[in-house]
Formats: C-alpha cells, structure tokens, sequence
C-alpha cells in the first residue's frame, strides 16, 4: 500500500529543491572540492533526485535507490537534464544492493520512517553494512509531535496508518530515546538534534529528529 502511495505520487509531483537540512551539512561536513571528488554517496529512498543531483554536482560518485520505478525513472531523467553521473537502482531500503562497507556517505533523508518499526530496523541495519568505517549517515526520523502522528492511526509499538492526505502510508513515530538506540550498535553518534517547521499555512506541522552517525 505505502509503495503504491509512492508510485502515484511521483507520477505527479517532482520535488526539485534541495532540502536546507542537506545543503548545510554537505557544506560543513564536506566543504573541500577536491576531498569530495571520487567519494561514494548514495542518496537511500531518494524520491525524485533532488539530492542524488545536488550530491553529483558537488563532485560526490553518486547513487540513488529507491523501490518506485517512477522514482527511478524521475531520478534517471534529472541527472539527464542536468548532465551529470550518477548510478540509481530500484530496490528497498531492507536489502541495498552494494557490497559491505562500499560507500563513504549514506543519505537516507525523510525516508526511514517510512514503514514499521522492524523494517525500520533493518534498513538501519543495511545502512551500517554498505558504509566504510567512518563512513557518514546524515538522516531524519518523525517525532511524536509531528502533525501526521495526529491525523493517523496507532498500529502500536510506534506505528501508524496515515489517513487523509497520505491515506494508507504506513511510518513509525519514535521518541528521542528510540531514535538514539536504533544507533548504538553499529555506529557512533556524532550529533543528534531536532527541527519543528511549519508550512501550507500551518496546516503541516514537520516535528523531526536530525542524526548524524558514524560507522564504527
Ligand atoms: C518523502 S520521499 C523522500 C525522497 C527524497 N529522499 C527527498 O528527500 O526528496 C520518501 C521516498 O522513500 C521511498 N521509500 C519508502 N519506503 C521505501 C522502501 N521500503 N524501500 C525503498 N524506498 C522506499 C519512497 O518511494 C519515496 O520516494
């Protein structure tokens, strides 16, 4: 159900604007052009590009997957338009097709929530196996107090049905402690942070936690 939500939705909208968030980490984290050149970056769940094109213009090798063809096709279609490189795969975000400890830089933005708590999980899990030791994973997670966990229906154990809008989207809403912990065992956690944003007139409320992690 929530992958069918996605292959309609991209059918439809293309973001295009990268997100603040990523722009400002990419800058302080990696500000050498010629350190970036050549590094891995795959941009996990990456919708219709936005990031993968601004990951390629910034010199990074850059990857993109997601599990929507439309996504793909989108994704492919940009970094066409733009002439940039970049490799992008279809495939979920449980079992990433890369070899272990291949990518220097992992970038699952406003995409691991999506789903239940136990694949949630996994995909974490995937993420500590494809990245290097060192390696970075900058990524977001919905807070309990994001404006979708109102207009949703509990499944338990974090989980939730969207309604409305984002009707039939399956995600997990977890606390700060939870979040953390989804952590401690394959990476070190570098800093960890929030953001409240409100938009369309206050009628959205985005309530998310910010981590950076690295690889141990
Ligand atoms: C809100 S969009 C974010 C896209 C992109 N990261 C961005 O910031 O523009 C979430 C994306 O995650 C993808 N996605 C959700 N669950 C997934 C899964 N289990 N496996 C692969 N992709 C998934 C969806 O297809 C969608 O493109």
């Amino acid at each position: 159900m929530t992958r069918a939500f996605w292959e309609d939705h991209h059918a439809h909208k293309r973001a295009v604007y990268p997100d603040e968030e990523v722009v400002r980490f990419l800058a302080n984290t990696f500000p050498d052009a010629a350190a970036r050149r050549g590094l891995r970056a795959l941009d996990l769940g990456a919708g219709s590009g936005r990031h993968t094109v601004l990951l390629a213009r910034w010199g990074f090798d850059a990857y993109a997957v997601d599990y929507s063809f439309r996504a793909v096709a989108n994704t492919r279609d940009f970094l066409a338009r733009e002439g940039l490189p970049g490799h992008v795969a279809c495939s979920t975000l449980e079992a990433v097709p890369f070899r272990d400890a291949y990518l220097d830089f992992v970038l699952p933005w406003e995409c691991l929530f999506y789903g239940d708590p136990p694949a949630l999980e996994r995909a974490v899990a995937e993420v500590g196996r494809v990245l290097k030791p060192g390696g970075y994973c900058f990524t977001n997670f919905r807070s309990p107090d994001d404006k979708h966990v109102e207009e949703s229906e509990p499944l338990g154990g974090g989980a939730f049905l969207n309604r409305g809008e984002w009707e039939g989207v399956v995600f997990t809403a977890l606390d700060e402690g939870e979040t953390r912990a989804l952590f401690a065992r394959d990476f070190e956690l570098v800093w960890f942070d929030r953001y409240l944003v409100t938009r369309r007139d206050r009628k959205n409320r985005d309530a998310r936690w910010i981590v950076l992690v690295r690889k141990k």
